[in-house]
């Protein structure tokens, strides 16, 4: 078994030897070696970090003799990393396995990797569950950071603030972070304050819901049903040039579902009119069986509905340490001229 692993690791790296070279051409020490879904070992995921070496498994534990010998395996072929590894397998994904007193310091230790020559926090293990950066996303990254120059970008679901923070290095003059997760927004602070940026990217620490449809122009009602909704900040309408639109899946909140299978358009439509004539909404859909052009036709019909037809739209793909043999990549992202 632990041969085989090797062996799987082995061919992953090389298939990944130009795209490497190629990344820290670009100022980029943070990319996934090994993709196991499509790459033989379903459920275990290898991400490089900065000096990081991030293993997850997922669905089922790594057996202690294959741990071993992928440590074995990439101290030889890249030295130097720290292995961490978080067993995902219980429900709900979250991080089950115990780590040694010496683990425990190295993998609470504040790193920063970079990307695109943009330094990023991370950190292996911390109050959440996910990496501090999602590294199928640096293809949107990168298309925000070619078009953010002299531009207002507004970042929905920011997460750690990585599109916002890519697009101030880039020279946007204006950058607004949304999320309702405050350790989130910290981590976002921080990485900021690892770089020059040209602008001092704003965090508002709100519901995505209210929030948008105040910059939409459409209001925010304090009462639904006869019932109070909980405080929200309040904002005065602005569109944006760029709008970055990367929801969960999935999430209930008072405001509000986030459901991309069941009803997209709730985010859509108010994300459309917060952006500005003329302007891009680059829209992600991580849910793996959405098809792509059932989900393009959906935003088409409901932009014609708004009022806000969409004049172009182009796909953006993963980069080439996510392989999709199938040419489905699960994470979606559409650029959007409206
Ligand atoms: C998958 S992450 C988004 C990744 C992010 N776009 C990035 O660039 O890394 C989902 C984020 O949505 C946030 N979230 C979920 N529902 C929300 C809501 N109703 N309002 C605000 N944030 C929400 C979570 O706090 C989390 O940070």
């Amino acid at each position: 078994m632990s041969d085989s692993l090797a062996g799987l690791l082995a061919t992953a790296l090389d298939t990944r030897a130009d795209l490497i070279t190629r990344l820290h051409g670009e100022q980029t020490d943070a990319y996934r070696l090994f993709h196991g879904s499509v790459e033989g070992m379903s459920g275990l995921t290898v991400d490089r970090y900065g000096d990081l070496l991030l293993v997850q498994s997922f669905h089922q534990s790594l057996a202690p003799d294959d741990l071993a010998a992928l440590e074995a395996f990439y101290a030889t072929t890249l030295p130097g990393l720290i292995p961490i590894y978080n067993d995902r397998s219980q429900p709900n994904s979250r991080i089950c396995n115990p780590l040694t007193p010496e683990q425990k310091v190295a993998a609470h230790l504040p790193r920063q990797c970079s990307e695109l020559g943009v330094n990023y926090r991370i950190q292996a293990r911390h109050e959440g569950q996910d990496p501090w950066l999602f590294l199928d996303l640096r293809a949107g990254r990168r298309r925000v950071m070619a078009e953010a120059a002299g531009k207002s970008l507004l970042n929905l679901f920011a997460y750690t603030c990585g599109v916002g923070i890519a697009a101030a290095k880039a020279g946007a003059r204006l950058v607004v972070n949304v999320d309702f997760a405050e350790s989130s927004l910290r981590v976002g602070k921080e990485s900021a304050h690892l770089n020059e940026l040209s602008t001092r990217p704003r965090r508002v620490l709100s519901d995505v819901f209210p929030a948008l449809r105040q910059y939409a122009g459409l209001g925010q009602a304090q009462m639904v049903r006869g019932k109070r909704l909980p405080p929200f900040p309040k904002l005065e309408p602005q569109q944006f040039d760029l709008v970055f639109l990367d929801p969960p899946r999935y999430a209930k909140s008072p405001f509000g579902v986030v459901d991309l299978v069941n009803d997209y358009s709730a985010l859509f439509k108010p994300a459309l009119l917060a952006t500005a004539e003329g302007g891009t909404l680059i829209c992600s859909n991580n849910v793996a069986e959405a098809e792509p052009d059932a989900w393009l036709d959906q935003l088409c019909r409901s932009a014609i509905k708004a009022g806000r037809p969409i004049h172009e739209a182009e796909w953006i793909a993963p980069e080439a340490d996510f392989p999709s043999p199938d040419g489905k990549p699960p994470l979606k992202m559409v650029v959007l001229r409206v």
